[in-house]
C-alpha cells in the first residue's frame, strides 16, 4: 500500500528525531511491503524564518491532503529568541495551535508506559511502581484556555491580562467518547480530572462525562480534582487506567506522568479527530538546550510513528514490530543520555534509530 505522510520536522531537535522515525518507518515499509511517501511541511520557527508566519495556508492544506502527519516539535528558547518578541499569533507555537484547530484534532492520546528495563530510570520508589506502570491520558486539545479569548489591557494605569476557559457540551462529549472507547480496550476505568469545586466549565465537564458514561456500563467512572490527581500520580500511579481531562490540565499532568516512564523522551502521542486521520508527535518540545548534538532520545517520536501505523493505517503487526524493536533495544541495555543508568551502553540519536531499525 501507498501512504502519504506529511512530515513537520520543525525546530530544535525536531529534524533529528523525525529523521530517525522516518528511517524506522522505511525499514517497516521494506519488510512488510508498504510505501511511505513523505512531504515535508514547514511549521514553527523555521516557517517564520522562511515565510514570516508560523504556518502558511499551503502548509495546512498539504497536511490536510495527507493520510497522516508526523511532527517533531516547534519552538526555540522562549526567553531568548527572536521568535518570541512578537504577537502571540506569530510565535512558533501558534503554528502548533493552528494545525490542531485546522485539522480539528480534539483528542490527544498520550500513553504513559514504563518499560520493565527502564525501572531504574523511574524516579519513584520500587514499592510504589510495583511491577509496572501503564496508563493513557486523553487530553482535550482544541478548546479550553489555550483557545479562549485573551487580551492585555491597562485599567486605571495598571496592566492586566485576561485568558478565558470555555468548553461546550459538544466539545466535552466527543473527547469523552474517545476516552471511554480506549478504556473499553484496556482495564475499563476512566478517571475524569477537573476542578469542579471552582470552575463552571469543570461542572459542565463532569455532567457531560457522566452522561457519556451511561453508554459504557462496563467502564468504571471516577471523578478527581486536578490538584489531587497531581498528588495521586506520584503517590499511587497504578490506580489509573485512562485519565480524561481538559487541555491545560492534560498538558501538565502528562509531563508529570512522562517522568514516571523514565523520561519525557519516551512519551509518544496521537492527536485525533473523528476520522482515521491523525497527527503523531512526541509529547516533548524542541529541546533547544540539546539540539544539534545527536543526543536527543528519538524513541517518543518512533513510538508515535507506531501509533500512526496502528490508528490511521490499521497496520497492527507493523506497529507491534516497532514496539518490539524498542523493547529489545532497551532490554539489550542501550540508552540515550536522558534514560542512562549505571552499567548501560550510552548511544546517540542516530545510533538509537539504527539499533531499532536493525531489530525490525
Ligand atoms: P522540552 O520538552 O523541549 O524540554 C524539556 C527538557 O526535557 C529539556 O531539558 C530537554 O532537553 C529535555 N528533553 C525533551 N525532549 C527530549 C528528548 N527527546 N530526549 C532527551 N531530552 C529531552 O520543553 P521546554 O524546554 O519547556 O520547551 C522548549 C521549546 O519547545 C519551547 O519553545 C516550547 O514552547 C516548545 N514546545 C513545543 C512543543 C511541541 O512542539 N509540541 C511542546 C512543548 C514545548
Ligand atoms: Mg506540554
Amino acid at each position: 500500500m501507498e501512504y502519504r505522510i506529511a512530515t513537520i520536522s520543525g525546530d530544535g531537535i525536531g529534524p533529528e528525531i523525525v529523521r530517525e522515525a522516518k528511517k524506522v518507518l522505511d525499514k517497516v515499509g521494506q519488510k512488510y511491503g508498504h510505501n511511505f511517501n513523505y512531504e515535508e511541511v514547514l511549521m514553527g520557527g523555521i516557517s517564520i524564518d522562511t515565510y514570516g508566519v508560523p504556518l502558511t495556508d499551503e502548509a495546512l492544506e498539504t497536511a490536510k491532503k495527507s493520510d497522516a502527519v508526523l511532527l517533531g516539535a516547534v519552538g526555540g528558547n522562549v526567553g531568548n529568541s527572536r521568535w518570541y518578541d512578537v504577537a502571540p499569533n506569530l510565535r512558533p507555537e501558534a503554528g502548533l495551535l493552528a494545525i490542531r484547530k485546522g485539522l480539528n484534532l480534539f483528542a490527544n492520546i498520550r500513553p504513559a508506559y514504563l518499560y520493565n528495563d527502564l525501572a531504574g530510570a523511574c524516579p519513584l520508589k520500587q514499592e510504589i511502581i510495583g511491577d509496572g506502570f501503564d496508563m493513557v491520558i486523553v487530553r482535550e486539545l482544541t478548546g479550553g484556555l489555550y483557545f479562549g479569548e485573551r487580551h492585555t489591557e491597562t485599567v486605571n494605569g495598571v496592566e492586566q491580562a485576561t485568558d478565558t476557559l470555555v468548553y461546550s457540551e459538544k466539545e466535552i462529549r466527543r473527547v469523552a467518547i474517545k476516552a471511554f472507547e480506549i478504556a473499553m480496550k484496556r482495564k475499563k476505568k476512566v478517571t475524569s480530572v477537573d476542578k469542579a469545586n471552582v470552575l463552571d466549565s469543570s461542572r459542565l465537564w463532569r455532567k457531560v462525562v457522566a452522561e457519556v458514561a451511561k453508554d459504557y456500563p462496563e467502564v468504571t467512572l471516577e471523578n478527581m480534582l486536578v490538584d489531587n490527581c497531581a498528588m495521586q500520580l506520584v503517590m499511587n500511579p497504578r490506580q489509573f487506567d485512562v485519565i480524561l481531562t481538559e487541555n491545560m490540565f492534560g498538558d501538565i499532568l502528562s509531563d508529570e506522568a512522562s517522568m514516571i516512564t523514565g523520561s519525557i523522551g519516551m512519551l509518544s502521542s496521537a492527536s485525533l479527530n473523528e476520522s482515521k486521520f491523525g497527527l503523531y508527535e512526541p509529547s516533548h518540545g524542541s529541546a533547544p538546550d540539546i539540539a544539534g548534538k545527536d543526543i536527543a532520545n528519538p524513541i517518543a517520536t518512533i513510538l508515535s510513528a507506531a501509533m500512526m501505523l496502528r490508528f490511521s493505517f490499521d497496520l497492527d503487526k507493523e506497529a507491534d514490530a516497532i514496539e518490539d524493536a524498542v523493547r529489545k533495544v532497551l532490554a539489550e541495555g542501550y540508552r540515550t543520555v536522558d534514560i542512562m543508568d549505571e552499567d548501560k551502553k550510552q548511544v546517540g540519536t542516530t545510533e538509537m534509530g539504527n539499533l531499532i531499525c536493525d531489530r525490525i
